[in-house]
C-alpha cells in the first residue's frame, strides 16, 4: 500500500497547489490513501467545512489538525460531523473532535492518529502517554498506522519517531513547515521523517509575507501576519510503502516540488 502525505496547506497558494498538483502525484505514486495536513488551509488560520470537503474533493482520503485547528471557530460547528478529520489526540478530555479515525481502503483499515508534542508549544496532556493508547485502540483493528506527529522540536519528534518504532507504520512529522532529509525506515520498520514540510506560497516565511515576519524580528512589535497571494508555490510530502500484510514500511520518499526545479518527486 502506497501512502501519500501532504504537509501544511497554507492558505490560498497551498489551496490551489494542492488542487492542480493533487490527482498527478496520485497517479504518479500509485497512492492507495492520502492524507493532508489541513491546519493551515484558511488563509494560514485553522480550516473551514467549505475548505475541508474541497481537500476532499481534490482526492485527499483524510485531513490532520495542528495547533491551529481551532483558529476558525466553525471547526466547532462541524469537527463532530465529519468522518475524515482527525485533531491532535492529546487536548485535554472533552475537547470536540477525535485523535484517531479509521479508514477502508480496499479490504484493509487503516488507523490515522494526530498528536501534537509541548515542547515550545502549549503545554497539554503528554503525547506519549495518549499514543500509547491510541495505538492499543488501533492494534485491535489494523496493523497498518499512520501518525502525524505535530510538533516544534526536532528532538521530541525524534523521540516520538523511536518510541513508536515497531509499533506504528508511518510517523511523519508536521508544525515547522520545513522540510528535513532526514527520511528513513527505523530498524523495527517505521518510516520517519522530521518534518514534512509545507505547501503553499514559495517566496515567504513559512507561508507568511516575509515582510511582516521581518518587521516583528526587527520590532518585536505585534504584527498582522497574512499569506501573499502568488501563484510561486512549494509542495511538500512524502510518499510511504507500506506492507499491507504486516504493516511493516518499506520506503519513503521526499516529495519537493517549487519553482527553482530543485524538485524530486
Ligand atoms: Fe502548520
Ligand atoms: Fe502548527
Amino acid at each position: 500500500m502506497n501512502i501519500l502525505f501532504i504537509g501544511d496547506i497554507v492558505g490560498r497558494p497551498g489551496r490551489t497547489a494542492l488542487e492542480s498538483q493533487l490527482s498527478n502525484l496520485k497517479k504518479q505514486h500509485n497512492a492507495d490513501l492520502t492524507i493532508v495536513n489541513g491546519e493551515n488551509a484558511a488563509h494560514g488560520k485553522g480550516i473551514t467545512k467549505k475548505i475541508y470537503q474541497q481537500i476532499l474533493d481534490w482526492g485527499a482520503d483524510m485531513v490532520t489538525l495542528g495547533n491551529h485547528a481551532w483558529d476558525k471557530r466553525e471547526i466547532f460547528d462541524f469537527i463532530d460531523e465529519v468522518s475524515n478529520l482527525v485533531r491532535p489526540a492529546n487536548y485535554p478530555e472533552g475537547t470536540p473532535g477525535t485523535g484517531l479515525q479509521f479508514i477502508k481502503i480496499g479490504n484493509k483499515k487503516v488507523a490515522v492518529i494526530n498528536i501534537q508534542g509541548r515542547t515550545f508549544m502549549t503545554p497539554i496532556d503528554d503525547p506519549f502517554t495518549i499514543v500509547d493508547g491510541l495505538i492499543e485502540r488501533a492494534k485491535k483493528e489494523t496493523d497498518i498506522i499512520f501518525v502525524d506527529f505535530h510538533a516544534e522540536a526536532t528532538s521530541e519528534k525524534q523521540a516520538m519517531g523511536w518510541y513508536l518504532d515497531g509499533k506504528a507504520s508511518v510517523v511523519v512529522g508536521t508544525h515547522t513547515h520545513i522540510q528535513t532529509s532526514d527520511e528513513r525506515i527505523l530498524p523495527n520498520k517505521t518510516a520517519y521523517i522530521t518534518d514534512v514540510g509545507m505547501t503553499g506560497p514559495y517566496n515567504s516565511i513559512l507561508g507568511v509575507e516575509k515582510e511582516a515576519v521581518i518587521r516583528k524580528f526587527k520590532t518585536g512589535l505585534p504584527v498582522r501576519f497574512d499569506i501573499p497571494e502568488t501563484d510561486q508555490t512549494v509542495l511538500s510530502g512524502v510518499v510511504v510503502k507500506v506492507d499491507s500484510k504486516t504493516g511493516e514500511a518499506k520506503q519513503i520518499k521526499r516529495i519537493l516540488i517549487n519553482d527553482d526545479h530543485l524538485n524530486f518527486e
